[in-house]
This record gives C-alpha cells, structure tokens and sequence, in this order.
C-alpha cells in the first residue's frame, strides 16, 4: 500500500462520523448539479475517488446510473450505507483508477478532489482512462481543491487553471470554469470530450 492509500484508509478508519472529515461536505458542488440537471435523469455516470459517496448518491437520486470507485474499503463501506439509507441503488468498486480496467462508457465523469493528489506518473494513467471511459460528447467534471495539506505530501498539488486545461487538450475542452471558497478554495471545471 502507498503511503498516500494508507493515509486515506487511516483517515477513514479512524472517523466514526463522516461529517469531520476534512474535505467532507454533503453538498454536491455547483457545477455537478447543472450538469445532473441538464442530464434530465437519463444516463451513466462514474464517480472516481468517490469516498463517502455524497455525489455518488447525489447523482443515482437523479436517475443516473451510478458507478462508485475508490481504493478505500473503509470509504465504501460509508457510502453503501448513505446509498441503502437513501434507497438509490450505486455500483460501488474497490479498485485503484490508476489500475481499473473497463470497456463500459460514461456520459458523466465526476472526479472530486482525487486528481489533484497525484503524481505526474500517475496522471497520465489517469488520463488514459478517463479519455476511454468518457463517452463521445461526455462530461467531465472535476472538482480540485486549492489548499495543500499541512505536511505538503499527500495533499492537493497546486495547479493553475491554465496547467489543467492544457492538461486534458485536445480531446476535452472545457466549458464552464467556476472558483468558489468551501472553507478552503475550490476550483471546478466542466469539460466535454469531443464528438457529438
Ligand atoms: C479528498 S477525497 C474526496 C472524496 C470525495 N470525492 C468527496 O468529494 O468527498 C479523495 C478520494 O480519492 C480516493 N483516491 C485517491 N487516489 C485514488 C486512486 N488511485 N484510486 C481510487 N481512489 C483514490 C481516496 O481514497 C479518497 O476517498
């Protein structure tokens, strides 16, 4: 196990109420509920790094189909419960998205507050993926927290807007770009892989 998979697994075991986790927040952000409502119910979506499952079941309570990731089992296991507890039904995976393999496609991609934690090497994994995953004419909406963590290891790596558009071009162009401060600064993006 990294030490960045034990520092989540840590910090998930050890929280007997989601509610203190640091970066929890039981309100889905601005830009995910614009695209759910625009999706008008019909549709998949994969939540990737999805922890507790807040926009996981979020997004399933709005009809989607719902893929859940995260390579926490701790994680999961406050997300089945939210899941069971809001009577929506979400496909929960314990994997690595670095390692997930899958041929299914997805008109929505969530990722908050996973991405920004990686390393370069893990990035282009990532980035591999999420261009395989996302339907022709899909969303991706990511959600990149500004703040690093205190010991500067494990937490978000800063990131200019500029640096992550370039990113993810030419195959995703963003379209809809929000700053927001949720106790700590918030960046969201809203990008579409071309092709419808
Ligand atoms: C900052 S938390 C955000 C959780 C949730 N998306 C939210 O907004 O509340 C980042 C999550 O990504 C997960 N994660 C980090 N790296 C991952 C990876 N390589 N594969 C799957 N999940 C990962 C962590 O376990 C953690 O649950």
């Amino acid at each position: 196990m990294s030490n960045f998979q034990l520092y989540y697994t840590v910090t998930y075991r050890r929280a007997r109420d989601e509610s203190k986790i640091d970066w929890h927040s039981d309100e889905p952000p601005r830009l995910l509920v614009e695209v759910v409502d625009a999706l008008g119910g019909y549709g998949r979506a994969m939540d990737i790094g999805c922890g507790t499952g807040v926009n996981s079941v979020f997004m399933a309570q709005h009809g989607l189909q719902v893929t859940a990731l995260d390579f926490v089992p701790e994680a999961l296991r406050f997300g089945i419960k939210r899941a069971q507890r809001s009577g929506v039904k979400v496909d929960f995976i314990a994997a690595d998205v670095t390692k997930y393999e899958t041929a299914d496609k997805y008109d929505l991609i969530l990722d908050s507050g996973c991405f920004h934690g990686f390393k370069d090497r893990y990035r282009l994994l990532y980035r591999e993926r999420l261009l395989n995953w996302l339907s022709d004419g899909g969303q991706y909406v990511l959600i990149h927290f500004g703040r690093r963590h205190a010991l500067g290891l494990i937490g978000p790596r800063s990131r200019t807007r500029e640096e992550i558009e370039d990113y993810f071009a030419p195959e995703l162009r963003l379209e809809n770009f929000l700053s927001e401060t949720w106790g700590k600064p918030l960046f969201q993006y809203r990008f579409r892989k071309a092709g419808e």
